[in-house]
């Protein structure tokens, strides 16, 4: 007898219910009321011997609710994987779309300018950061001691006074100038982008290192002509056909005379309003930068001119504090 039972439970518990259709054949086997196996042994209780029959019933009614258990919970199961949602791939949804980063502004900016000067045969030189006195200052018309070197707060890597002093952080890309026409022979025109930096208290509007595109044309009857008309055409790609721009005297030891130049910024505000802002420094090559590096003045002529991208670009997308250039927050950066 306990064989029996013990055979049954196990047959009980290894069907397998999943589908309504193996729950049906199961509850059929099991439970129905002409042959089911469960419904036959309770038909026999009456026939087993008294001192027998009570331990036979509990048995028979332990596997009966074992059966009914098995279904409820076989149903139960099958209504949930019914109703959930499988996980299948949804083509009609939109994909995901893939980070694509943006140009940042100031390559932009420095992509047109290199696209205005190259189709009127610029080539475009590049020079170290770290550079030395003499093509930082000396070459180009700072001479020791004079008080045109405090216009630029510089870093120095080395002290001035020391054996090999005067190694510096670049304060401007004017260096190149001399790096170019001591590396061949005339004629130059060329543009030279690149970091610069200078001991400036940082604001809104400056900033420790920055970027300028240095430009230089150098050859024979090259004239303040030349340099206006390349800087109206380099304005009008960039700040539009209609603007108005003007030099105003200046000071650079390196060109004679020097200008710095200006473009009229109008107020959208007020149809009347406006006013001048300065967008570069430039002026003609002064002869004593050209015998430095063993150029005859007598025969050669040239401009120079030099910009910082960063006013330039600031300019152009209305950005109003220079630090945003430098802090790589996509926020600002994905709206370019
Ligand atoms: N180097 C100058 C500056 O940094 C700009 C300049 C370049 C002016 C070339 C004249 C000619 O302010």
């Amino acid at each position: 007898m306990p064989d029996q039972f013990e055979a049954l439970r196990q047959a009980i518990e290894a069907a397998p219910l999943d589908s309504e259709e193996a729950v049906d054949r199961f509850r059929i086997a099991y439970l129905s009321r002409k042959q089911g196996r469960i419904t036959e042994l309770l038909k026999q209780i009456p026939s087993v011997p008294p001192d027998e029959r009570k331990a036979f019933g509990r048995q028979v009614n332990l596997l009966k609710r074992r059966v009914e258990e098995r279904i409820e919970e076989a149903k139960a199961r099958l209504r949930t994987a019914r109703t959930t949602p499988k996980p299948e791939i949804d083509l009609t949804l939109p994909g995901r779309r893939p980070l694509t980063g943006s140009i940042h502004p100031l390559t932009r900016t420095l992509e047109d300018i290199k696209r205005v000067f190259g189709s009127y045969g610029f080539d475009v030189a590049e020079g170290p950061e770290i550079e030395d006195d003499w093509h930082n200052f000396t070459a180009l018309n700072f001479p020791p001691d004079h008080p045109a070197r405090d216009m630029q707060d510089t870093f120095f890597l080395e002290p001035p006074d020391r054996p090999h002093g005067g190694i510096l952080l670049r304060t401007h890309t004017s260096p190149v100038q001399i790096r170019v026409m001591e590396s061949q022979p005339p004629p130059y025109r060329v543009i030279v982008p690149g970091r610069v930096y200078r001991n400036e208290s940082i604001s809104y509007k400056s900033y420790c290192l920055f970027h300028q595109v240095e430009g230089l044309c150098v050859d024979e009857g090259v004239t303040l002509g030349d340099l206006k008309q390349i800087l109206h055409v380099f304005a009008r790609a960039l700040f539009g056909d209609d603007v108005k721009m003007r030099f105003r005297p200046s000071f650079f030891p390196f060109t004679e005379p020097s200008a710095e130049v200006d473009i009229w910024w109008p107020d959208p505000a007020d149809p009347a309003g406006g006013r001048w802002l300065e967008i570069l420094g430039c002026g003609m090559v002064d002869p004593n930068v050209l015998e430095a590096v063993n150029v005859d003045p007598e025969r050669y002529t040239g401009y120079a001119f030099g910009m910082g991208i960063e006013r330039i670009a600031m300019l152009r997308y209305d950005i109003k504090d220079i630090r945003l250039f430098y802090e790589n927050d996509v926020r600002f950066l994905e709206q370019f």
